[in-house]
């Protein structure tokens, strides 16, 4: 019998627009693995609201995001592509996890730690119950793989002890999933403040990269990064935060290793290296950037894809719906 295709889910959440740091701790990777896994990836739209939005922002950005998706390679004939809200079984599974996650495992989040600690006028339950949202994302599709970066591990981790939790108490009803992450560019730092994740909440700072950023404003950002005191261009990422960053993207977007890329830049000084890193980046996201550009003035194509995308991912989604409300013993309608 021919075995089932595995399957892969992951998203990102439209609060901010797309950054260096999701392309390449997520996105690059998500394209390379359309031929061999059944793949789910949605615009995370219930996410984002857990921080307040701009309405008219949101549905832009939701919408920029997915003609994004499309212009980074992912195929929406190979990939099932959709927008979280307009999954219904998104919300219902995640109330039937929230009541087998514990106050204490979510507690223990980092994620939540930061962010309740960073926006202390709206720690609303939303942001304290994210991570039950993200394991129903993740087990409505019986995923075996979720492709993030590193600062979405413990997350995946938190899914994974649910899914035994839920599984010891009714039997083999989700699959357990893995995370995927990459060896390099799994943690994108902040260009200013290296010792920060890159973030698109800190989009002001200048430490950030967007894809649809112009070459100028790209140049500007690496030609302003932060590195140390020293001048040796050396791959040590406790000690040289600033220039191990940028080797490591680099080392994507100009694909050498860090060892070519010492060698590259042997007796020379930072400037250089943050002049070939940003002239790589640039080379890198050029096509992207435009590309997504012209999808966005397509608009019916792209409600095309999310209305097809939402249609297929409810098939699969009401399917793991259906066996979890008859484990925990709802009526059938
Ligand atoms: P989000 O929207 O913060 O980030 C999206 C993806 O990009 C990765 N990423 C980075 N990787 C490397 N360096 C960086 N500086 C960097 N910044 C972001 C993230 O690790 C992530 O993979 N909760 C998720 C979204 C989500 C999700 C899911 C993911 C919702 N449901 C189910 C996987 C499966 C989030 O906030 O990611």
């Amino acid at each position: 019998m021919e075995e089932k295709r595995k399957s892969i889910l992951s998203g990102i959440k439209p609060s901010g627009d797309l950054t260096l740091g999701s392309y390449l701790g997520a996105i690059k990777n998500w394209v390379k693995l359309a031929d061999d896994y059944d793949c789910y990836y949605m615009m995370a739209d219930l996410h984002a609201i857990t921080v307040r939005q701009e309405a008219s922002d949101l549905r832009r950005r939701t919408l920029a995001q997915l003609a994004q998706y499309i212009a980074c390679g992912l195929d929406p004939k190979k990939n099932t592509v959709f927008i979280q809200s307009h999954v219904h079984q998104h919300a219902e599974l995640c109330w039937v996890l929230d009541c087998y996650t514990m106050f204490g495992e979510l507690s223990r989040m980092t994620q939540f730690k930061d962010k309740s600690s960073k926006n202390s006028e709206n720690i609303n339950a939303g942001l304290f119950t994210y991570p039950a949202l993200m394991a129903a994302d993740i087990l409505l599709y019986q995923a075996d793989l979720v492709p993030v970066g590193d600062d979405q591990k413990q997350h995946v981790e938190l899914t994974r002890d649910i899914a035994v939790r839920f599984n010891g108490i009714y039997g083999n009803v989700f699959t357990l999933p893995e995370p995927f992450i990459p060896k390099v560019g799994a943690r994108i730092m902040s260009l200013s403040v290296p010792e920060n994740k890159m973030s698109k909440s800190e989009q002001d700072s200048g430490g950030c990269v967007c894809l649809m950023d112009s070459p100028d404003d790209i140049m500007r950002a690496f030609k302003r990064a932060v590195t140390d005191s020293e001048t040796a261009v050396r791959y040590d990422p406790v000690n040289k935060k600033g220039v191990s960053n940028l080797m490591s993207i680099y080392s994507i977007a100009a694909d050498k290793t860090f060892e070519q890329i010492e060698n590259e830049f042997a007796g020379k000084g930072y400037g250089e290296l943050k002049t070939a890193v940003g002239e790589a980046v640039v080379e890198l996201l050029r096509p992207i950037r435009e590309e997504a550009s012209r999808l966005l003035a397509e608009k019916a194509y792209l409600q095309s894809v999310y209305r097809e995308g939402a249609q297929k991912a409810a098939g699969t989604a009401q399917r793991t719906l259906r066996k979890v409300y008859k484990k925990v013993g709802f009526v059938e309608r």
